[in-house]
């Protein structure tokens, strides 16, 4: 069962972030990464349409013998992983934006939060928030347009740096010192957001925190690959391959996947 890989699935091209930071902690692993970029976004459908979308991605990893799945999507595990951990038995590791570090290390006791309507509408981002953040100011912000952007190659556009400018503005207006990222996506922003962020404005997400954690429930469940050589890896998405394969840095073949 070790052997078997770990299976990754996002709307989209943006869990690759998560799938970077797993493949550098855990480089034996045999890992393989679902895209769901012909349903994407997730993040403006009803939570009824993200659950049956991530049961459909989780059933078709499990099929391909997968020894346990990573929830590449703030979208997809704050709206459906209860259901996700109910039906199947395997670990299922998921991702939520990183509210509680921001919380506890602000000065300004006001925070940014970004992330998709389906995230910051749902029960399991408002009970974190509720925990650890009551006492600080969060101001969130809907990036609305920013996955289509990624997903059609318009990363580094104009577009894209006009929405970001307004999405930052009023967390700017409100003094905040974290951005958090709640949307897998979201990393691939980095170099705009260091342009349009001053400096003592940190940027967090909960990338390195998942790979840590699939780390441990691997463990745990003595299920660590133990083997010396780099583990293969497998990319499938049901969109533009040519889109994902350069978020990769082009070093990953793409395959197309009608799934
Ligand atoms: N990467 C997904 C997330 O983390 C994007 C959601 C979407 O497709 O809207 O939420």
């Amino acid at each position: 069962m070790s052997k078997q890989p770990i299976g990754i699935f996002d709307s989209g091209v943006g869990g690759t972030s998560i799938w970077k930071e797993i493949h550098l902690l855990l480089p034996h692993e045999n890992t393989i990464y679902l895209a769901d970029s012909a349903n994407a976004p997730y993040g403006t459908k009803s939570k009824e349409a993200i659950v049956n979308l991530s049961i459909k991605n989780t059933a078709y990893l499990i099929n391909q013998g997968c020894k346990i799945i990573v929830v590449a999507c703030n979208t997809a595990t704050t709206n459906a992983i209860h259901i996700l951990r109910q039906n199947y038995n395997i670990p299922i590791i998921g991702i939520e934006p990183a509210i509680k570090p921001a919380a506890l290390n602000t000065q300004t006791k006001c925070v940014g939060i970004l992330a998709t309507k389906g995230t910051l509408s749902s029960e399991l981002f408002h009970k974190t928030t509720d925990l650890f953040a009551n006492n600080i100011t969060v101001i969130e912000r809907i990036g609305e347009g920013i996955v289509e952007l990624i997903e059609t190659g318009q990363l580094y556009s104009e577009a894209m740096k006009v929405l970001l400018k307004s999405y930052l503005k009023p967390m700017l207006d409100a003094n905040i010192d974290y951005l958090v990222l709640g949307c897998t996506h979201y990393p691939y922003l980095m170099p705009l957001l260091l342009e349009l962020l001053p400096q003592h404005v940190k940027i967090i997400d909960s990338g390195e925190a998942v790979a840590r954690q699939t780390k441990a429930v691997l463990e745990k469940n003595g299920l660590l690959n133990t083997q010396t050589i780099k583990g293969k890896t497998a990319f499938y998405t049901n969109a533009n391959p040519a889109i994902m394969a350069s978020l990769l840095d082009n070093k990953f073949d793409v395959e197309y996947l009608n799934f």
